[in-house]
């Protein structure tokens, strides 16, 4: 059977994995964060004492990862050589590697073929950098998902403050256009709008709102939902 594949890119802090996420449930289809693998090989990395400008000793570590997800109450969990390190990855500086690393060929190819069975076996929404341009480039329906470096500053300001993380939201702000340039300019499947996809820009849309239009696209592209 031909499963139902939903592709969203887009740059750091544009809301892909809330939105996703959200989507998923909605549809009952599986979300598949591909930045948490992109992470957990990161984490490796890090913990290795391993430099992101090593390129030599990240291609060889790359063949002692195992990296594999599962889900717990729906929730994607990401086993790093049979550890569950979900709560671990989401710290900047796992970001930060994870950014850095994730242009090497080793650590892209072997990730991406998981991705690709992954949405093999189950309707899902896949969120990532070069889901529609690489990953998955038959996906039914394609979304560009992408906000002003102001808006995704001040979102992750207020959910760093909101946590009690002291930071600035000018360094914020700075991060955030460094990890764009990046994603954006790296050799390989760098972050780029697919030609098929659709650019939605959520600065001005409220989080339900960007729900509502990416499951209009996905109808507009095919999909049957029940009571549609
Ligand atoms: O979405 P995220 O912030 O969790 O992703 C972390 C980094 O992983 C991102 O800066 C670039 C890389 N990444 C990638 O190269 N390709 C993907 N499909 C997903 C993430």
């Amino acid at each position: 059977m031909q499963h139902f594949n939903i592709a969203v890119d887009g740059p750091a802090g544009a809301g892909k994995s809330t939105i996703a996420k959200a989507v998923a449930e909605k549809l009952g289809f599986i979300y598949v964060d591909t930045g948490a693998m992109y992470r957990a090989m990161a984490l490796y990395f890090l913990r290795c004492g391993i430099g992101p400008s090593e390129e030599e000793r990240i291609t060889k570590a790359c063949g002692q990862v195992d990296i594999t997800i599962r889900y717990e109450d729906g929730l994607q969990q990401v086993i790093l050589n049979g550890e569950n390190v979900s709560g671990q990855i989401r710290t900047e500086e796992v970001g930060k590697m994870a950014s850095a690393t994730s242009v090497y060929l080793p650590v892209r190819e072997k990730l991406v073929e998981l991705q690709k069975a992954l949405a093999k076996t189950a309707d899902v929404i896949m969120d990532g950098r070069d889901i529609g341009t690489c990953v998955l480039p038959d996906a039914q329906a394609k979304i560009y998902l992408t906000a002003s470096v102001a808006v995704r500053g001040k979102r992750r300001f207020d959910e760093l403050t909101a946590k009690g993380v002291p930071c600035s939201l000018e360094e914020i702000e700075a991060d955030i256009e460094k990890r764009d340039y990046q994603d954006m300019h790296r050799e390989h499947s760098p972050l780029k709008q697919a030609e098929d996809a659709v650019l939605l820009d959520s600065s001005d849309l409220s989080i339900q709102q960007v729900i509502d239009r990416i499951i209009r696209i996905a109808v507009e592209h095919g999909l049957s939902v029940r009571g549609n």
